[in-house]
């Protein structure tokens, strides 16, 4: 019987060599090699492969995302990933995607051989002290307890309708503008504010954080810590790109899902922004609301101004979503209302900046709790 045939999967040159070199000790497998998922693709496509040792952050497309092409394939290699992504929805979301094996990065020299020969042989394998998010295996794995719960979004754990919006194709671009022009219109005003305020030490929460602009920028501002949260794998994985010289690997942390169905598993922080993801959002209640249990000092966010003509614009795009039966909507939300959940949540607003589509909130909180707004809800 000819050996195994091993695809290795990881942009990171010197772990690839250290994958390969492990892989080759026993020589018992033959193994290929590639640094990015278009390639990895096309690869399996032309030699087939039995199983695929996948990374998850990859350039042009991500692991979960590979995973997902590659069990369209008529004859679907087996996968294992082997990833330094510990967060129990994403290894959910890789093991419902067909992979029998997860294996955690930092405990790579001890699990790697195992788990391929585990997968090889029709066996599932997960990488001890990670949890699976509710995901059962087939021998019904005692040690790998559920934390997350499953989330009531339907279709899948996250908020379907944006991650299918926001693809892999749409983050290459955005990230091709940033490098060319950096922030631009609505974003720039935001961080221009936020700049004036003392950010030293504090945290940063970016919900539907996109490819990671406003961590970026803010990196020189001195934060000690950015959580980003984001509906969309390909968005998170390029945030992670993105934010990787810009801050130590410790000082980051990448949640993928629903920030509405998360907020309670992330940290508080002192400044929590949405820049440009409430109008994606259909409740901007629960949205704001959990923004704002999570926020120590202040909430930014930036959202379109409810005028005619931004309705009519916003109108005319969703029903061209409709004809393409995409699901996803964007929303323009009543202000006065935003304002309410914000003032309710203990906040109050200190800044409104508008462009002639955009808005740019500011909301703070003071230390003797909630005062008396110092702009209202009506102007
Ligand atoms: C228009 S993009 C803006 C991205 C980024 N903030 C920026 O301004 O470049 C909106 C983002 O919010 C994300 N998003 C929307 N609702 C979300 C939610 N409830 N939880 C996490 N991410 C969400 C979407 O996936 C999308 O990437």
């Amino acid at each position: 019987m000819p050996a195994p045939k091993i695809l290795v999967v990881e942009d990171f040159e010197s772990f690839r060599q250290f994958v390969v070199s492990t892989l080759q000790r026993g020589a018992k497998f033959r193994v290929t090699e590639a640094s990015n998922g278009l390639e990895a693709l096309q690869m399996v496509e032309e030699q087939q492969a039995d199983l695929v040792l996948l990374d998850i952050g990859l350039p042009d497309l991500n692991g979960i995302e590979l995973a997902r092409r590659l069990q369209r394939l008529a004859v679907p290699p087996k996968v294992v990933f082997l990833s330094q992504e510990s967060s129990p929805v994403v290894v959910r979301e890789a093991l419902s995607l067909g992979a029998l094996g997860y294996v955690h990065k930092v405990r790579a020299g001890s699990d790697l051989l195992p788990a391929v020969e585990a997968v090889l042989g029709g066996k599932q394998f997960v990488s001890g002290g990670l949890q699976t998010g509710g995901w059962r295996l087939a021998d019904g794995s005692a040690r790998l307890l559920s934390r997350v719960p499953a989330l009531s979004m339907g279709c899948c754990t996250r908020y379907c309708a944006a991650e299918a919006q926001f693809s892999t194709k749409l983050a290459e671009r955005d990230l091709r503008r940033y490098h060319r022009r950096g922030a631009t219109g609505i974003t720039r005003v935001m961080l221009a504010e936020l700049r004036t305020w003392p950010l030293e030490d504090g945290h940063l929460l970016d919900v539907g954080a996109g490819i990671g602009t406003v961590g970026a920028e803010l990196a020189d501002s001195g934060l000690a810590h950015a959580t980003l949260i984001e509906a969309s794998p390909s968005y998170l994985e390029t945030a992670r790109r993105v934010l990787k010289s810009r801050f130590a690997p410790h000082q980051t942390e990448f949640v993928l899902g629903d920030f509405v169905a998360l907020a309670d598993k992330v940290p508080k922080a002192d400044v929590v922004t949405l820049d440009r993801v409430v109008c994606c959002y259909p409740d901007d209640k629960a949205l704001l609301e959990a923004a704002a249990a999570r926020a120590r000092r202040l909430v930014a966010l930036t959202y379109p101004r409810n005028r005619w003509y931004v309705r009519v614009m916003v109108a005319w795009q969703n029903f061209l979503r409709r004809l393409k039966s995409k699901d996803f909507r964007v929303f323009v939300h009543r202000q006065d209302r935003m304002c309410a959940t914000l003032e309710a949540a203990g906040l109050s607003r200190a800044v409104r900046r508008e462009t002639l589509v955009w808005t740019f909130d500011l909301y703070f909180r003071t230390k003797a709790g909630p005062v008396n707004s110092v702009l209202g809800c009506q102007n």
